[in-house]
């Protein structure tokens, strides 16, 4: 089934988000750069730039950047006064992206705060940040339910909050798997569920990058 999903991935994004050397820039840097290859599909990269438009959104924050591949996606969904924080632990994937987000013309728009992310959101609340109109959740999976804790904090009624690779190939219906990731993941979506102030749903996704699944809640008032 992969080479199936595969070839109409390449269908859609032929389709729907053809020719954009600057993006195809940013994957063969990302590649160069020996950055995994984990980055949103060029598809699912539309979807959270239409989903930053359908929102209205101008104030973004993304927990885990990698090379700023989905970054440079949601930027470009913003209004010109928009603004979107991005959080990477690694310090040579955020070089990458700042290199990348400078290569897009961008860099006015993305502020990159290299540190672990509970780290930066613990001070991002110390400097009374305002709330984010949406936040995409993308970074290391067993910290999954404190990223949450923190979104909502961050978060005012209509806050769209996504999370990234919530399927994993199905494992994630195994109660029992010794994955902390599949853990972090299973917890994550237990507590969007189970949280009256966020309504949400989860949709699988197949393709380039294989079978897994993004979640998408509103924060209601
Ligand atoms: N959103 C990116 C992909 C992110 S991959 C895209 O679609 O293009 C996950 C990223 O999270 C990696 O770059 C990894 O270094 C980073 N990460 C892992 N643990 C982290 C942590 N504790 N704090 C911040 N970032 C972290
Ligand atoms: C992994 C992380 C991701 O964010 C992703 O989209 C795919 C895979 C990983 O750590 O394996
Ligand atoms: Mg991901």
């Amino acid at each position: 089934m992969k080479q199936t999903w595969e070839q109409v991935d390449e269908y859609i994004t032929d389709l729907l988000c053809p020719n954009d050397p600057i993006l195809d820039d940013v994957l063969t840097a990302n590649r160069k750069a020996d950055l995994p290859e984990i980055d949103v599909t060029a598809n699912q990269g539309k979807l959270l730039q239409l989903l930053v438009q359908m929102k209205g959104a101008k104030r973004v924050l993304e927990i885990g950047t990698l090379g700023g591949y989905s970054t440079i996606w949601m930027a470009r969904g913003l209004p010109a006064d928009g603004k979107i924080i991005t959080l990477e632990l690694d310090s040579h994937h955020a070089d990458v992206a700042k290199a990348n987000i400078a290569h897009a013309g961008l860099e006015h728009m993305i502020e990159v705060r290299t540190g672990d992310a509970l780290g930066q959101l613990a001070m991002m609340a110390e400097e009374e940040m305002e709330p984010f109109d949406l936040i995409f959740i993308d970074a290391d999976k067993p910290n999954n339910p404190h990223y949450l804790n923190w979104a909502l904090q961050f978060s005012r009624p209509g806050t769209v909050i996504i999370g990234d690779n919530v399927i994993r190939e199905g494992e994630i219906i195994n109660k029992h798997s010794t994955d902390p990731r599949i853990q972090g993941v299973r917890k994550f979506n237990e507590m969007i569920t189970g949280n009256p102030k966020i309504s949400a749903t989860a949709i699988q996704t197949v393709g380039s990058k294989g079978y897994d699944g993004f979640m998408i809640g509103i924060v209601k008032g």
